[in-house]
């Protein structure tokens, strides 16, 4: 006879995420067809495990969590831009580089001229990697196409990971991420090509789940970023800005009035922005990543952002230009040291509010009975050891949905 749960992990130091670490002690968390079935203090298991699980896992003391979750990616990309690593320290600026025609534009070129192939076989090793540090679930965006086909290649590549890979992807649609070299003319164009061709086929076909625009001055104006939003309401596809990373545009407030799914960066985002954020149930995603590697030094206003209980997200924003990280525990130790969060902010960031930012709370983001049982086991007895060390991966064990990946 089948028994009650397929397996069940004991002797763990559990942090549900369900508030704060959400800590139970001496605990197990037993899964049934992939979801969570029990969790709780391993005393209160009515009989025997063994009568109970098909399979036990001997936690020895060491802490579970949910599996990490990356809700803000650029993963899907070909070459790298460490050419313009060495230029920035010789002191150009990444808005200068941009308006040469560098920055994302040549992430553009070397994306387009990309076989299909490459570009996953590249991109999927940086899954790896971050499911190596911990990650069950991940974002990914496109926006480094520009024109119809190479969009379309990095859907079907972010795909194509989903696929390979045990991991849960959110695929992002950010066409709007600047502007392709043949609009530069006249940008209004591009825009138009968005909103009355792209977004509709990105909605129809189900390519997407959210559509996202970097506004910005060296991006998308206020006005270009409010017509994309207008389209992808229209479509239904909820939305998400890069808003407020180099400069107050006042994207963050607009996109609350879309109720955006998130807005990330923030550096530079003021009083009426996190006001906006407080009535529209959007989730702040920091990223420290690209704050330490562009070495700016305006901070996101965290201490406002709490004031106004906005849920703070935390995600690597992987990708050539302004974030080459691919370890999520690197991030949450950044968000401590750089932005000054506390750990147990640092975990929530990448677990509960990082599945709100993807829309997901319903299934994941906190280990609690019903939701899909995305787990990770780590060498550590609590939790604030994950933040706390520097380039160690104390990983053990991936679960994704009640099996063991490593
Ligand atoms: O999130 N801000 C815009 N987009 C990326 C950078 C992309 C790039 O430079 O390639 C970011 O930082
Ligand atoms: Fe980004």
């Amino acid at each position: 006879m089948r028994k009650q749960y397929d397996a069940i992990w004991l002797n763990a130091q559990i942090a549900t995420c369900e508030q704060g670490y959400g800590l139970i002690q001496q605990a197990g968390i037993a899964v049934r067809d992939g979801r969570i079935a029990w969790v709780g203090p391993v005393a209160e298991l009515p009989y025997d495990p063994e009568k109970l699980a098909a399979v036990i896992h001997d936690c020895n003391g060491r802490c579970l969590t949910p599996g990490l979750i990356d809700c803000h990616t650029h993963l899907v990309f070909a070459g790298n831009r460490a050419h313009e690593f060495e230029m920035r320290l010789q002191g150009a600026t990444y808005e200068e580089i941009a308006r040469q025609g560098g920055g994302i534009q040549s992430t553009v070129s070397a994306t387009r001229s990309a076989s299909e192939e490459v570009l996953f076989q590249q991109s999927l090793a940086r899954a790896r990697d971050l499911q190596k540090s911990g990650v069950t679930t991940l974002e990914i965006k496109s926006g480094y196409g520009l024109d119809w086909p190479t969009e379309l290649k990095m859907l079907r590549v972010a795909k194509r990971i989903e696929d390979t890979l045990p991991l849960t992807v959110s695929k992002t649609f950010l066409g709007a991420h600047t502007f392709p070299p043949e609009f530069r003319s006249n940008p209004d164009a591009y825009v138009d090509l968005l909103c009355q061709e792209m977004i509709p086929v990105v909605a129809r076909e189900q390519l997407a789940d959210a559509v996202d625009v970097f506004c910005e001055k060296i991006a998308f104006s206020l006005e270009q970023t409010k017509r994309v939003f207008a389209s992808a309401a229209e479509h239904g596809l909820k939305v998400k800005c890069h808003a407020e990373q180099l400069s107050d545009m006042g994207g963050t407030t607009l996109a609350a009035s879309y109720q955006a799914l998130s807005v990330d960066h923030l550096e530079h985002v003021g009083v009426p922005g996190v006001k906006a954020l407080e009535q529209s149930g959007s989730v702040a995603v920091l990223l420290p990543g690209a704050f330490y590697f562009l070495r700016e030094t305006k901070l996101p206003p965290v201490e406002l952002l709490r004031r106004h209980r906005i849920p703070i997200a935390v995600a690597t924003d992987c990708n050539p230009g302004t974030s080459p990280v691919t370890s999520l525990l690197m991030i949450m130790n950044m968000a401590c040291t750089l932005f000054r969060l506390t750990p147990s902010e640092a975990l929530e960031a990448v677990t509960r509010h990082a599945a709100q930012a993807l829309g997901m709370s319903a299934l994941r983001g906190t280990l609690t009975a019903g939701k899909a049982a995305d787990m990770a086991v780590w060498e550590v007895s609590h939790p604030a050891e994950l933040v706390y060390y520097l380039g160690n991966n104390p990983l053990r064990q991936l679960i994704r949905q009640g099996k063991v990946v490593f």
